[in-house]
């Protein structure tokens, strides 16, 4: 694996998202980093972290600190999962296989999209740990049915199913970008759009060597793969409700997380439902724009469920102490979106990997400047939070006044 040498030189996640937004073309770059609307969502996923304090022991002599943690049945090394990101394979060629190898060469697992340009066998080949496999009901329950089946036998140990999509959120970049113009195929809508794609030959040669404009190999619709062009119609028309998780429970048979749980109440449903882990997300900002960040909720999930089932949690985390901060108020453990596809869309397995090391190393000093000798001993009393979590304080964590 060679490592590019300005993504090896990148000192934090915000380096990387530089470098990938000078190596992809805009559509692309924007695509990773929008989200919905006014993007006011996306922005309060990671300001809400600048808000909460932490609270050091000093004077504490710690030896290694252990970052292991579990999650739905797997011993992880590291309590950072990577999130399903849907084609990935336009940040790098063969980009799911990328990034869930360098998952397994961190011990955490990947989780990969049901929307990925990539046949899921070759990725779950690509990576030595775990890989859990992203759910939409996208052509229907027959079709969940084949992507089910193929994913046991490929070796995915877990299901994880996004309650979120009703629809796909207005993403206003895409439009800008021509998104929907580009994926016409017809070359009069598509060419006032092709400068952007032009102006990054090295990109536009390693995509088209892979096969150039994808289809979606895991939906295997009557007719074939489903097409790229499909997905929007796709996602109206598979909205994922309450029946269809039982029934997809059921057809399962192992381990189940469900994945956009934002209120105590749903949180109680999924258990209820036979979730064993619920991820507190928010799609990271690109669905509905104006919900809370996830953070801020988190709380109220683990007050409702965390006695239950394991909560994850996503949206928002660029640095290792917003991960303490999250294990600070009751996740087992964090799943991380773009923080890892900037690394991709810059370098490949590389820069997954180095967005990983980077993550992993600010864990480490976290804990060690926090006096705290393992993530497993994290507890709400290392943070304090703004005064306005109204009701958020219960089990330890302090608060202070932020008016
Ligand atoms: C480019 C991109 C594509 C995504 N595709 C999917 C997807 O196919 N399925 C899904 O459940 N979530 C998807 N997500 C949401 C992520 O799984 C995760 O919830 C989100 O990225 C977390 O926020 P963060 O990017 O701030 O870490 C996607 C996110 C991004 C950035």
């Amino acid at each position: 694996m060679l490592l590019n040498r300005s993504a090896a030189r990148a000192v934090n996640i915000s380096d990387l998202r530089e470098l990938a937004r000078r190596r992809l073309p805009r559509m692309v770059f924007d695509y990773i980093d929008g989200g919905a609307d006014a993007e006011f969502t996306l922005r309060e996923n990671s300001r809400v972290f600048e808000g909460v304090r932490l609270r050091p022991r000093c004077g504490v002599a710690l030896g290694a600190c252990d970052l292991r943690t579990r999650g739905l049945g797997h011993e992880l090394e590291l309590p950072i999962l990577l999130a399903p990101v849907g084609s990935s394979r336009l940040f790098w060629p063969r980009g799911e296989e990328a990034a869930a190898s360098a998952a397994g060469r961190a011990r955490t697992a990947y989780i990969l999209s049901t929307l990925s340009g990539t046949r899921l066998e070759n990725v779950s080949a690509a990576s030595s740990g775990p890989c859990w496999y992203q759910l939409y009901l996208a052509g229907g329950r027959e079709v969940a049915l084949r992507g089910m089946a193929r994913a046991k036998a490929a070796g995915f140990s877990a299901l994880v199913v996004t309650i979120d999509t009703p629809v796909a959120g207005l993403r206003e970049r895409d439009l800008r970008n021509g998104v929907r113009e580009l994926l016409t195929r017809r070359i009069g809508a598509m060419l006032p759009f092709l400068g952007q794609l032009a102006l990054r030959p090295r990109w536009l040669l390693g995509f088209l060597g892979d096969g150039g404009l994808m289809t979606f190999p895991n939906v295997e619709l009557a007719s074939g793969p489903m097409p790229y062009a499909d997905v929007g119609a796709v996602l109206e028309q598979s909205v994922v409700c309450w029946d269809d998780l039982r029934w997809i429970r059921d057809a399962w048979g192992g381990p189940i997380a469900i994945k956009g749980v934002l209120s105590g109440d749903d949180a109680r449903r999924a258990v209820d439902t036979g979730a064993d882990a619920v991820v507190v997300s928010n799609h990271g900002g690109r669905q509905l724009d104006g919900v809370a960040p996830t953070l801020e909720v988190l709380p109220e999930i683990v007050a409702a469920v965390g006695q239950r089932t394991e909560v994850l949690l996503d949206g928002g985390i660029r640095r290792g102490s917003d991960v303490v901060k999250a294990l600070c108020l009751g996740a087992r453990a964090v799943l991380v979106g773009r923080a890892y596809a900037y690394g991709l869309g810059a370098a490949g397995e590389a820069g997954v990997a180095r967005a990983l090391e980077i993550l992993r190393a600010d864990v480490l000093r976290t804990l060690k400047l926090l006096g705290c000798r393992a993530v497993a001993e994290l507890d709400p009393s290392y943070v304090e939070l703004p005064g306005s979590w109204r009701g958020a304080c219960r089990g330890g964590a302090k608060s202070y006044r932020d008016d």
